[in-house]
Parts: C-alpha cells; sequence; structure tokens
C-alpha cells in the first residue's frame, strides 16, 4: 500500500491529532496545532523518552532551561556565523527559495561549501526558472540566519535575543550548575526536552520541517579516551528507542556523514533515516561534539567549564549528542501505523497500529445500549482501568461504526458491555489489528489487558 500524506493529514484534522494553526485567521504557514489525541501522542512520547533516559539511568540527570539565552550564547556556538542557509527570491511572483536546494533539484548538484556567488551563477547560467511561475528574474543569492531574533526591553549591545534553534546551548550553559549541585561522574548526560525554533525558508511536509518544534536532547559528558565504544552504546540505545515506539528496521537508515560533510562542531556524526512517505530523511542524529561548546563557552564566559578529578589535570570533557525530534517522531509513528485494508466482505477500513505505548487512547468502552443500567456498568469498568492511561467512554452509533471509529485514531482494544454483561459479569474484548474478539470476566479484565497490551 502506497501511504499518501494526503490522507494522513486529512485522518489527522478529521480525528483531532493535528490542526494547521490559526485557521480561524486563514492559516498560518508551517505552523499546527497537537488537537486532543494529539497532544496525547506527544505526551506519551515526551513520558517514555524521559523516563527511559533520564529517570531509568542513574548516569542522567534533567533540566529544563530556558528558550531565551543569553545572547553572547550564539556567538560562542557558532549559530550566529555559521546558522545560515543561501536564500534566493524570485523577483517576479516574490517566493522565496533555498539556493542550494534549487539547484539540487535542477541539476542534482550538491552545494555543500559553495559560496553564494557559486551558486548564484550556476543558477544563472543554467537558466533555471522560478518553480512557481516559470520566471527567471532571480535576486542575488545571499546568506540567511536562521534564529528567530526579538528586541529585549533593555537597551544596549545585547539587547538583542534569539530564540533558541536548539535545546542543547541551554545545557551547555547549565554544565557548571549541574556539577557543583549533583553528585554526577563522568561520564554522566544531561537530558532536556523543550521548544526549538528555526525561520527554516522552506518549511514542509506537514510537520517534517517546521518553524517551531520540539527536541529531546542529551548532551552525554565523557572523557575523550574511548568515546568510540560510548558512541556506539548510545547508537544501539537510539535504535531501540526506535523499536520500542514501533518503527520497524526496515524503515530506518543509518546514514553517516561524510568527514567532509561535518557540522563545525563534530567528529563523527550519524543521522537515523525513516522512509516517509515523502523520501528517506533525517529522523534523529547522534553526533560527537568534542570538546567544542564547553570550550567555546569557556572562552566567551571566562569561566572554568573543567572537569576535576583528585589527582588528576583538570579537562574540559567531550560530548556526545543524542538528539531526537518529537514532531518528527510523531510523524513517523502515524506514517508507519497509517494503514488501509481491504476486510473479507469487501469493505475498508482505515486503521492506525500504532505501539500501544503509544496510542492516545488506551482502551475505548462501549455501552451496547444508551439505557438500562449499562451505561453505569461501562462507567464503573472505565473507572477500574484509569490506571492504563487514556480510557475513552464511546456511546454514538452501531458498534461497528465505533470500531471504526477507533481504529482510525490507534485504540489497541476496544471493550464492549451488553446485556450478559448485568448478568454474568463478563465483555467482550475486541482486538484493534486482528479484529478478534474474546469473552472475560470483569474481574480480570485489568490484568488480562495489562498483560496483552500495556506490558
Ligand atoms: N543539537 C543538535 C541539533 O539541533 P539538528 O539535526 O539540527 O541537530 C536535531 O536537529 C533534530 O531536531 C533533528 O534530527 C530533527 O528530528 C529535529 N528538527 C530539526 N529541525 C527541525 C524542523 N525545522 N522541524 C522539525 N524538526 C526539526
Amino acid at each position: 500500500m502506497q501511504k499518501s500524506m494526503e490522507k494522513i493529514v486529512a485522518l489527522c484534522k478529521r480525528r483531532g491529532i493535528i490542526f494547521p494553526s490559526s485557521e480561524i485567521y486563514g492559516g498560518f504557514a508551517n505552523s499546527y496545532s497537537y488537537g486532543p489525541l494529539g497532544s496525547e501522542i506527544k505526551k506519551n512520547i515526551t513520558d517514555l523518552w524521559w523516563k527511559r533516559f533520564v529517570r531509568d539511568r542513574q548516569d542522567m540527570v534533567g533540566i529544563d532551561g530556558p528558550i531565551l539565552l543569553h545572547p553572547k550564547t550564539w556567538q560562542a556556538s557558532g549559530h550566529l556565523d555559521n546558522f545560515n542557509d543561501q536564500l534566493v527570491d524570485c523577483k517576479q511572483c516574490k517566493t522565496r527559495f533555498r539556493a542550494d536546494h534549487l539547484v539540487e533539484s535542477a541539476l542534482d548538484i550538491d552545494c555543500e561549501g559553495l559560496s553564494d556567488a557559486d551558486v548564484g551563477k550556476l543558477i544563472a547560467e543554467n537558466e533555471i526558472k522560478c518553480p512557481q511561475c516559470g520566471a527567471q528574474d532571480w535576486t542575488a543569492v545571499r546568506k540567511f540566519n536562521l534564529m528567530f531574533s526579538t528586541e529585549m526591553a533593555k537597551t544596549g549591545e545585547e539587547s538583542t535575543a534569539y530564540l533558541r534553534p536548539e535545546t542543547a546551548q541551554a545545557i551547555f550553559l547549565d554544565y557548571k550548575n549541574v556539577t557543583d549541585s549533583t553528585r554526577v561522574k563522568l561520564p554522566f548526560g544531561i537530558g532536556q526536552i523543550g521548544k526549538a525554533f528555526r525561520n527554516e525558508i522552506t518549511p514542509g511536509n506537514f510537520i517534517f520541517r517546521v518553524i517551531e518544534f520540539e527536541q529531546m536532547e542529551i548532551e552525554y559528558f565523557i572523557r575523550p579516551d574511548g568515546w568510540e565504544k560510548l558512541f556506539d552504546e548510545w547508537f544501539t540505545a537510539m535504535k531501540q528507542w526506535c523499536a520500542d515506539i514501533g518503527l520497524s528496521a526496515k524503515h530506518l537508515h543509518d546514514y553517516e556523514h561524510p568527514k567532509e560533510k561535518l557540522s563545525h562542531y563534530s567528529k563523527r556524526t550519524i543521522d537515523i533515516e525513516y522512509d516517509f512517505p515523502f523520501g528517506k530523511k533525517e529522523l534523529y542524529g547522534l553526533a560527537y561534539r568534542t570538546d567544542f561548546d564547553l570550550s567555546q563557552h569557556e572562552k566567551f564566559s571566562n569561566q572554568k567549564l573543567r572537569w576535576r578529578d583528585e589527582g588528576e589535570e583538570p579537562f574540559v570533557p567531550h560530548v556526545l549528542e543524542p538528539t531526537f525530534g518529537v514532531d518528527r517522531t510523531v510523524l513517523a509513528i502515524l506514517c508507519e501505523g497509517y494503514t488501509e485494508e481491504t476486510l473479507e466482505d469487501g469493505s475498508e477500513r482505515t486503521v492506525l497500529k500504532l505501539a500501544s505505548a503509544m496510542a492516545p487512547v488506551k482502551v475505548a468502552i462501549f455501552p451496547l445500549m444508551k439505557k438500562d443500567a449499562l451505561p453505569e456498568k461501562a462507567q464503573e469498568i472505565l473507572k477500574s482501568l484509569q490506571p492504563l492511561g487514556l480510557i475513552q467512554y464511546d456511546d454514538g452509533g452501531a458498534i461497528g461504526k465505533r470500531y471504526r471509529r477507533h481504529d482510525e485514531i490507534g485504540t489497541p482494544v476496544c471493550v464492549t458491555v451488553d446485556y450478559d454483561s448485568l448478568k454474568d459479569d463478563t465483555v467482550t474484548i475486541r482486538d484493534r489489528d486482528t479484529m478478534e474478539q474474546e469473552r472475560i470476566q470483569i474481574s480480570e479484565l485489568k490484568t488480562v489487558l495489562e498483560e496483552k497490551y500495556f506490558a
């Protein structure tokens, strides 16, 4: 089955997973709201990540740093100088493009490392036309810094602040406070989940590339010797995470950045790519950032950011950085789960085959009718299952229709309360993927569901 982004986007809107933002004002380009179910999916991701990588590990602590950091941060990190894309505008229709992307898609030439003038020359010499209006009337290619800036109330040299383009820098700025206030020992990591902002020239593909997004990042501080082994361990942990959130290995690919294309701070980077319907694209990354960031912050802040153990010269720790985008995680699990099936009777169903841990609604409870003692019995069962997560009561329409509704949002199991339930305290459970039904005792329901779906 060819998965289509149009259908996934439509499902998200229809079922309250993700909406285009600011719709009552005609929309606001490339920004989205997570609706009642989407925010549950996001929370499932961030909660599981925090538990797995922060709470359950003795070598990790967490922080929650600010979005606006001291402006010198971005001088030190290199973002003010290097966090640029090459921009070109069509003078006729005023559409703005990534100049390197224009060349790459028209000529299949990699523009990495080419100057603005060289990219401009390629556009002119090869008579590349505007994909929007067909004109061939371009501005000069120029650099565009991707950081959003804002003016602070105070005046002076540092009155311009930047919305952080990555959560990582807030961690480096807190390195000293964390090591001074906790009992961490090398190697150890600091994890953080939070928003990042990038003024992307050509965002797109739904929530794949947006201007405001969320990252889950770890800076793992190490001694430089033996970084290779820890790098491999983190890569394995990231792959295990992918499997546990339901991404199949056949849709995942490793992309080792060639040496000449590494970011200014990295000695080794591997991306984990996912087969999205619009192509194989970066989902997560793992980088060995050496001691670049802490050394730069030492230089710009005049503070020592060293590790000191007894009998050892103090040194600037090196860093491994596993980075995970929350929005790309949501998109990948939606793409992975989206399935259309033709049933034996010829009817069609759309089903989101999400891992139970990711499903927004864990169990749906259906009273067969809205009368007699069925609603009360169903509400009683709902309360008893609440420790499993979001349980939804649904009494709208025929049972078959309710199944379809919950198939579309990925509810792993539905429980029907009927007249026999009132007599013998049993219910029917129906599995989302196999559609098989089973009659079980209400007294055993929670344990059965826990073992089968939420272990
Ligand atoms: N601290 C390293 C860093 O920020 P990155 O590869 O630029 O590295 C990390 O970003 C992750 O953040 C990406 O792997 C991706 O999941 C997510 N991400 C980056 N830009 C994004 C955007 N514009 N929209 C949505 N997610 C984005």
